[in-house]
């Protein structure tokens, strides 16, 4: 017999509809559950309307319960909201159909101790921020309105409890116990696994939010629901062409058994590639499966490798998977990454190993610094504009890394998708930090959930640079921060290697092609050899080291080590006041206000900020006759007269301190002592962003506003830079050339001028050489001609040094100025005006500054709030004539009127 066509193609249709439609006929869906909620604490005596994603203190603060929480001394005053039982509630409207289908809440994060109830029944308990939850609630779902509820605990209260039952059953406290007083924080931690920076940090307020922090959504599937995917890129390497092996991971839910079919579409490289796959369950049960669809990449189609800010375009491709009607669409980059490190000299194992990445095989220069969440609160949309803000300003000064630090969390796609467009690399650490943890099973198995959720998803991203294990715990333990009674040295150790060992190993099998360290700081394989905790794990010789001293002159090369890897070091500054006055009262702004000294957190921090900027900048007149040691007696540089010309004093400080310290670090590249120091491959300051206006260490403030050691981080992460310093070993001048390109600069032009501040213009003396620059190396001019007989003599004068390319276009200006500012005459310093102001475009004014003599640390202010950037400030002027841009992100209608400009002689006098 033979059915007539039409029939068959009847058929055929009607079994494809089964096959996408699931029993029903209705297709998947996914229900948002983002927006209001309604919340109230436990004997609802407070109450309102939340917005999700979101946290309790943004709710609060929109529903007009409480003051902005960032504003004054407002973080000293909440603390009754973490002491509360919050619930969150909403209703919707389901119909619940007589073939029953899958029902998942799909739960990106709860913060923290939750629990969930789907119409007053319970149906899961949370305990892990970092965890994404999937919960079935398909046999409660009832046609009507549906009520879901979250209950969160208060996590103080939880993590104090958990805390007292370690100490009972463990005979010991588990450190640091409690922060610092001086960060008018919270105790314990380490005892849950949420975002540690919450119970505040030396940087940071405490806000230990609860809440629905992430996307929430109701999952309905009929017939299967296609969830998500993930891929893996893998580069083996052949005899002559190597290839790329490409893994996606696909998760669908489905229902009872069928089949469904996979398509990979990568159109820019013709690429299509598809496999059914047989999902089965019971019939009539729901089920969650992954299934992998591998291939490899012929090499006629070879694609574009990504690559990093400096080195080459992050090249992206689109990438479209279909399941059925359901497309996801993404974006995949090519790159392969190696940490090297091998022996510094194979004869002389003792002078230790190297440690620097290859990115597709070349080794890359780190230039960056350390990410802290963007915000105390979770606004997701408000978040993002800021994070993307973060990133282009990261670029914009030539950065090519950041170091996600572990006392936050694992940022969401948005960001890693963001940053691999930018060509950012990212430095992931897991989310512990500055503490040691319980080894409890349930606290391992808890952690280990969260590796695996984390690590799959950011390991997809192209900036994958290397996961570390945790921030400085290793140097905790060697460093004795804590004194704990009851917990021996080698307990701590063994309790460290135990947590540490098991998250490693999970973390390197799931992204086998991503270096893995223990910890920032370690000396990385040698921590490895020594058992997972280093005699000192701030070894130059080894692997990454942190850098922090107040003591000691910051604005001197030969202050600092020369090790492998610097992934941190800094110095605090204070916003200036245009920020500031943003966030306190006005009658606060002075240097030890109860209101500013609440915002300094840094143990030590009001009396060393003092002492190192008067090192370098002179004492106020008025405090004529007190000697450094005890300038915070002198009423008047605390008073409110002076705290704005201080806080731009601060932002000196700091500018030139990441400047000296970051050029020492690039200046061995490639470059070692005969004691087998230096190849120096990093140089990753602390810190670039703010959760609130205080003195910290960041190099933009929480207004987004550049400090002035942004401004500067654009000169000293300059990709072909030329340097000086003033090497008193020899008393002589050095000159440095560094070059991270890929390619060697012959015959360029280095000119060295000596200029005197009493001189004007003019120089008084000038040198000029010629010389081939290797690529990827940092070079030294050995003999410049300029000799100075002691260091004092410096202050008389300054020092630009220019490099010129062969065909004499100017490449890089670096302006020296003397470590002992205060001798110098500021007299001797030019009078600044603002020129001629031009609107280029919308987003675009070219602004023109005029002086008649040196200019030093040159600021050009705008009165109306803008978000953006000068393409140069802070600088020295060595011309009479500067013309700098300011880029915004949104249009700002500018007058001349509305800039100002002033420089050391005269800024907020
Ligand atoms: C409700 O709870 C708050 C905070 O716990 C408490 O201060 C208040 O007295 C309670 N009110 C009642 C009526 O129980
Ligand atoms: C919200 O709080 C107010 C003020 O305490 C109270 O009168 C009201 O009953 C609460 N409403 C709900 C729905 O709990
Ligand atoms: C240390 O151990 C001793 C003896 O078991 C105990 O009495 C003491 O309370 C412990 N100290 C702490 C801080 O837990
Ligand atoms: C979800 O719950 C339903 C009803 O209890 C059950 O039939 C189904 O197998 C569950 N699905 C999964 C993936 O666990
Ligand atoms: C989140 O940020 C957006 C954009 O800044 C703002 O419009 C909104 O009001 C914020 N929401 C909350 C709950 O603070
Ligand atoms: C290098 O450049 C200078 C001009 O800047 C030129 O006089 C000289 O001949 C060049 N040297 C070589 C080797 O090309
Ligand atoms: C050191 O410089 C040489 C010569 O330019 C270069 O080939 C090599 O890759 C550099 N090594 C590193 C670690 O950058
Ligand atoms: C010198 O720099 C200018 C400006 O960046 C560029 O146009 C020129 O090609 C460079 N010359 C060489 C030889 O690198």
């Amino acid at each position: 017999m033979r059915w007539p066509h039409s029939v068959c193609v009847f058929w055929f249709l009607w079994l494809v509809f089964l096959f996408q439609s699931g029993n029903s006929g209705l297709p998947s869906e996914i229900i948002s559950l983002q927006g209001e909620w309604l919340f109230w604490n436990s004997n609802k005596t407070v109450n309102g309307t939340g917005n999700i994603p979101g946290d309790i203190y943004s709710d609060l603060y929109a529903s007009g319960i409480i003051d902005n929480p960032l504003y004054g001394e407002n973080h000293l005053n909440l603390k009754w909201i973490s002491e509360e039982e919050w619930t969150y509630q909403r209703k919707i409207l389901l119909h619940r159909e007589d073939l029953t289908p899958g029902y998942f809440l799909d739960i990106t994060s709860l913060d923290t101790i939750a629990t969930i109830y789907w119409n007053g029944e319970k149906v899961m308990h949370t305990r892990n921020q970092f965890v994404p939850y999937n919960v079935n609630v398909t046999d409660l779902v009832i046609s009507g309105y549906n009520e879901i509820m979250i209950t969160f605990k208060s996590a103080v209260k939880y993590s104090k409890k958990r805390a007292e039952e370690y100490s009972s059953v463990f005979g010991h406290k588990l450190p640091p116990d409690c922060n610092p007083d001086i960060y008018h924080g919270e105790c314990h931690q380490n005892f849950i696994r949420k975002a540690q920076y919450s119970y505040a940090w030396d940087w940071g307020p405490s806000f230990p939010t609860v809440g629905i922090v992430d996307d929430i959504y109701l999952n309905v599937y009929r017939g299967h629901l296609f969830h998500d995917f993930t891929w893996k890129t893998i580069y083996v390497k052949g005899c002559i062409l190597g290839k790329w092996h490409v893994e996606f991971e696909f998760e669908t839910f489905h229902y009872g058994s069928r089949t469904v079919d996979y398509v990979v579409e990568i159109p820019e490289l013709g690429i299509r590639e598809m496999d059914y796959y047989r999902m089965s369950s019971l019939i009539s049960m729901q089920s969650r499966s992954k299934n992998r669809l591998k291939f490899s990449i012929p090499p006629a189609k070879e694609p574009e490798r990504w690559w990093p800010n400096g080195m080459g375009e992050p090249k992206l491709y689109d990438v479209i998977v279909s399941c059925g009607s359901q497309v996801k669409q993404r974006k995949i980059g090519f790159k392969t990454v190696e940490l090297v490190q091998d022996f510094i000299n194979p004869e002389k194992p003792e002078q230790g190993r190297n440690f620097y990445f290859k990115v597709n095989d070349v080794p890359i220069f780190l230039k960056g610094t350390n990410w802290i969440p963007v915000s105390m609160f979770r606004n997701k949309t408000e978040n993002f504009e800021k994070t993307k803000f973060l990133l282009d300003s990261a670029v914009e000064v030539g950065m090519n890394v950041l170091r996600v630090w572990g006392g936050g969390y694992y940022e969401n796609n948005d960001f890693f998708m963001y940053a691999a467009k930018k060509g950012i690399l990212i430095w992931q650490d897991l989310m512990f930090a500055c503490a040691l943890y319980p080894t409890t099973d349930e606290f391992i198995k808890n952690a280990e959930k969260e590796v695996y959720a984390q690590v799959d998803r950011i390991a997809q991203f192209p900036s994958l640079l290397v996961f570390s294990g945790n921030n400085e715990n290793e140097a905790a333990i060697r460093g004795h921060w804590w004194k704990t009674a009851n917990y021996s040295e080698n307990q701590q150790v063994k309790d460290y290697v135990l947590l540490y060992k098991r998250l490693g190993k999970i973390t390197k099998s799931l992204t086998p092609t991503i270096p893995f360290i223990l910890s920032s700081p370690s000396n990385g394989i040698q921590t490895e050899i020594e058992g997972g905790v280093s005699k000192n794990p701030y070894d130059v010789k080894y692997g990454d080291i942190h850098y922090y001293n107040e003591f000691v002159n910051l604005w001197r090369d030969d202050t600092y080590l020369i090790p492998r890897c610097a992934s941190e070091y800094g110095v605090q500054s204070y916003p200036l006041k245009e920020t500031m006055l943003n966030w306190i009262d006005k009658s606060d702004w002075e240097y030890t206000s109860k209101a500013m000294f609440h915002r300094q957190h840094h143990p030590g921090g009001i009396a060393t900020n003092l002492l190192m900027i008067f090192q370098h900048l002179p004492i106020p007149s008025q405090c004529d006759g007190i000697a450094l040691s005890d300038i915070s007696s002198c009423e008047y540089v605390t008073s409110s007269s002076y705290m704005s010309r201080l806080a731009y004093f601060s932002q000196i400080h700091q500018a030139v301190a990441l400047k000296t310290q970051t050029l020492h670090y690039r200046r061995f590249r490639n470059i070692t002592t005969d004691e087998g120091l230096g190849n120096t491959m990093c140089a990753m300051y602390w810190q670039l962003n703010d959760v609130w206006a205080a003195p910290t260490w960041s190099s933009i403030d929480f207004d987004q506003n550049w400090k002035m050691a942004h401004y500067e981080a654009k000169r000293f992460f300059a990709n072909t830079a030329v340097f000086s310093f003033a090497d008193e070993a020899d008393f002589n001048l050095k000159v440095f050339i560094l070059n991270d390109n890929m390619y060697d600069l012959n015959n360029v032009t280095v000119n060295v001028q000596q200029l005197s501040w009493g001189n004007g213009l003019d120089p008084i003396l000038t040198n000029e050489f010629n010389v081939d620059v290797v690529s990827a190396a940092s070079s030294q001019i050995v003999e410049t001609g300029m000799k100075f007989s002691k260091l004092n003599d410096l202050a008389d004068f300054l020092y630009v040094t220019t490099l010129y390319n062969s065909t004499g276009a100017k490449i890089h200006e670096d302006v020296l100025v003397p470590d002992f500012l205060f001798e110098v005459d500021f007299n001797t310093f030019g009078d600044v005006r603002i020129g001629e102001v031009k609107k280029i475009n919308d987003l675009t004014y070219e602004i023109a500054v005029t002086t008649d003599k040196v200019s030093p640390f040159t600021w050009i202010s705008c009165k109306k709030p803008f978000v953006g950037w000068f393409t140069d400030n802070g600088f020295h002027m060595i011309q009479t004539l500067q013309k700098v841009r300011l880029v915004t992100k949104e249009a700002v209608d500018l007058q001349k009127t509305d800039f100002s400009v002033c420089n050391l002689k005269n800024c907020y006098v």
